[in-house]
């Protein structure tokens, strides 16, 4: 019997398309789906919050009617992201338009709520919890969660500071459960060393940046096509929380990447306020060496579906 649950099972490509703030949309969510492999976005992202509620009517009836157009290659499963911290004053709200659509995946990021896994399990949904820690895992496990994303250094947007080898290792000594890589992936191969690491799921985010369908300025994809893991900056100011961010972009904001102050975590501000004053610093992981075009999704998953095949069957010969 398989240990992942039914929804995750069965993926063309084993990878989730993470969710990221401003960025994500429904348009990018329907092609990462159509391309096989799980899409998704932040129910912030609608607004206002009415917003959600189209969103999720678009998202499942295009899906729908994708699926009964190629029953032979149906549309991988979609998740939504809910942060659930103090700050976002709209979970209740984003949780009953969530439940009304049945989402089958919710992610959840900032707090794991014993409410919010028993809600989504209400409809059988699953519940993946974003972690940079064991310590965190455990609490996460312990409140509910179904299965884990190990957010490891290098990622894009908030990020760990834990090597993906200790983080998994860590993890995967007391839990069996689906487990996701977060981290600068941005290649087949890295796919599959997450797998060889432990983890089930490469968890993708900055190279879908650089699609045809993100929500991004051309300025922000072709920072990414020309950038390199030197271009990351590791910072606390924007949001309260550590993160990765783009240097040309900080620059642009009139700040000096090298000498960045830090910010007072008690600050920590996920609403409007928070999006309006950092809309142009781009959130961006270490992994984007590997994007040298803006590519549209389904080209960006056949790519990683070549190389993550070509990879296997370089270290099925040599093993
Ligand atoms: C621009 C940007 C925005 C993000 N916004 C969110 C978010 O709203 N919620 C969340 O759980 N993670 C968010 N993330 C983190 C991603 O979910 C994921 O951990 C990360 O993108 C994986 O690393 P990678 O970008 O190196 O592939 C964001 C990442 C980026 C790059």
């Amino acid at each position: 019997m398989s240990r992942l649950p039914p929804v995750l099972q069965a993926l063309p490509l084993p990878v989730i398309a993470s969710p990221m703030f401003i960025v994500s949309t429904p348009e990018l969510v329907i092609a990462q789906c159509k391309a096989g492999v799980v899409g998704s976005m932040p129910a912030l992202n609608a607004r206002p919050a009415a917003q959600l509620d189209d969103w999720l009517a678009e998202i499942t009836e295009t899906l729908a009617a994708h699926d009964r157009a190629h029953p032979q290659r149906p549309a991988a499963p979609f998740a939504i992201n809910q942060i659930v911290h103090r700050s976002n004053d709209r979970l209740a709200h984003d949780m009953a338009v969530i439940e009304k659509y049945k989402v089958p995946i919710v992610i959840t990021s900032l707090g794991a709520q014993v409410e919010v896994n028993q809600s989504v399990h209400g409809w059988g949904g699953v519940v993946l919890h974003d972690i940079i820690n064991n310590a965190f895992a455990h609490k996460a496990v312990d409140k509910g969660a179904d299965g884990l994303i190990a957010v490891a250094a290098g990622a894009g947007g908030h990020a760990g500071v834990k090597s993906p080898f200790a983080l998994l290792q860590e993890i995967r000594q007391w839990f069996d459960g689906p487990v996701a890589l977060s981290g600068a992936i941005a290649t087949g191969d890295a796919v599959l060393a997450a797998q060889a690491a432990g983890a089930d799921f490469a968890y993708i985010g900055s190279a879908f940046i650089a699609t045809r369908e993100a929500r991004a300025t051309d300025a922000y994809k072709q920072a990414i096509v020309q950038g390199s893991s030197d271009d990351i900056v590791y910072s606390n100011l924007f949001t309260g929380v550590h993160g990765n961010y783009l240097a040309p972009s900080i620059v642009a904001a009139g700040l000096d990447p090298a000498n960045l102050p830090v910010s007072d975590p008690g600050k920590m501000n996920f609403g409007g306020d928070a999006a309006k004053a950092w809309k142009d610093i781009w959130g961006c992981g270490q992994g984007i060496g590997a994007i040298d075009r803006v590519l549209s999704t389904a080209e960006l998953v056949q790519r990683l579906d070549r190389e993550y095949r070509a990879a296997r069957a370089r270290l099925a010969l040599n093993g």
